[in-house]
């Protein structure tokens, strides 16, 4: 368990579990074409951890500069969180989101199997439920593409779940993140998106800060207890152990296999907002209006699984994803350009 490739490490959830897998002393080397990231994010994981990284900067659908990076190495497994993940860009651009996460997981996947690396680590999505029946959801739920980004999910859960079947030492843990919120205690790193963001924290911390003018909260007419969207918000750190307890799982050759990654606690869009309106110590303005297409009421996990099976359980709450969130927001208003 030594060293481990991270794929898509510069990003907002590979950067976190860099500083986890760093303190655990395992060897990490990133591999990142930085096409939503910045290198100043390797850079502060280093400071504040103390420890080095090996970075390759390569997009991940290219055979010959991927398959260098295995030449060099012998890692133990993959993290793979590089993709794309913008949900309305996926609808307008479907081919992007095929050809980068799709195809950039099939270039993986054949150099894994080159240098016969079977173990593997992918961030999968709350979202392949498409739009869940009931609540919570357990990892047995029917699974659905709601929209290009999605599909490009589901289909790289099933092309792992295929090679398994071809060749039993393929292993993967699926690991499907509910909605990622919060940012590292110091303040150094967090959530830098490069156009207005398209999810509910960032968007808020960015009000917060004077960026944008007011939260559009969509739709106040849900069956909900204030009629806002409920969701399984959870603390990036929380999520970036779920990592290594991952990694230790594969030790057992587990074949294919999802864990949700949530808190199984649901927040609605006005608790989330109260909750940052106190770590801010402001009022965020905020106005409602009407459903975003292709949104579910109510959506969190079931986590039991996850807890009995791979020893993994948030610990953080609603007021260190918002605080945490608020000093990296706070200490670095543009991100990473400061
Ligand atoms: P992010 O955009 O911050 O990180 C993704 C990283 O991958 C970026 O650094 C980007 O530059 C890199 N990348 C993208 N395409 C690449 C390519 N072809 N080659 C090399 N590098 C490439 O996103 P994130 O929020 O950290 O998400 C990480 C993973 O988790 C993604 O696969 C995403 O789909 C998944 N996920 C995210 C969320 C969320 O809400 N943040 C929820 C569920 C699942
Ligand atoms: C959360 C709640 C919105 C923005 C998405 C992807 C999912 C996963 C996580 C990657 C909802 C409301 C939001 C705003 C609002 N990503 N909202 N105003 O939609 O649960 O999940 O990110 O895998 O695949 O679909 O997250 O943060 O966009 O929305 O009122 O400006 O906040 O309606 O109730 P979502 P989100």
């Amino acid at each position: 368990m030594n060293k481990v490739l991270v794929t898509g490490g510069a990003g907002y959830i590979g950067s976190h579990t860099c500083i986890e897998l760093l303190h655990s002393g395992v060897d990490v080397v990133v591999v990142d074409n930085l096409s939503n990231s910045n290198l100043k994010a390797l850079e502060r994981v280093e400071s504040i951890t103390g420890k080095s990284i090996t970075f390759y900067e390569v997009d991940i659908r290219n055979v010959e500069e991927m398959d260098k990076v295995f030449v060099a190495h012998s890692f133990y497994a993959v993290i793979h969180f590089a993709g794309l993940k913008a949900v309305g860009e996926s609808v307008a651009q479907p081919l992007k989101y095929f050809d980068n996460n799709i195809y950039g997981t099939q270039v993986l996947l054949q150099t894994m199997k080159k240098h016969e690396i079977f173990n593997l680590v992918f961030s999968s999505s709350a979202t392949v439920y498409g739009e869940p029946a009931s609540v919570p959801i357990t990892e047995g739920f029917p699974l659905s593409a709601v929209n290009p980004y999605g599909r490009s999910k589901l289909v790289i859960e099933d092309m792992l779940r295929d090679l398994n079947v071809s060749d039993s030492r393929w292993n993967a843990i699926l690991l499907r993140y509910f909605n990622p919120a919060g940012a590292h205690v110091s303040g150094l790193i967090g959530e830098d998106p490069q156009d207005i963001p398209n999810n509910l924290m960032p968007y808020i911390s960015q009000v917060a800060v004077g960026k944008l003018e007011y939260l559009s909260v969509y739709g106040g007419d849900y069956d909900t207890h204030d009629g806002t969207g409920v969701r399984d918000y959870i603390h990036v750190v929380d999520l970036a152990k779920g990592h290594l307890c991952a990694l230790e799982k594969l030790k057992s050759n587990p074949g294919v296999v999802p864990y949700n990654l949530g808190t199984g606690i649901g927040y609605s869009v006005l608790d989330m907002l109260a909750a940052f309106e106190q770590a801010a110590e402001c009022k965020i303005p905020y106005q409602i209006v009407d459903r975003r297409a292709g949104d579910t009421a109510i959506c969190y996990a079931d986590v039991s699984l996850t807890k009995a099976d791979l020893g993994w359980q948030a610990v953080l709450g609603i007021e260190e994803m918002t605080g945490d969130g608020w000093r990296w927001q706070s200490q670095n208003p543009k991100g990473y350009e400061d």
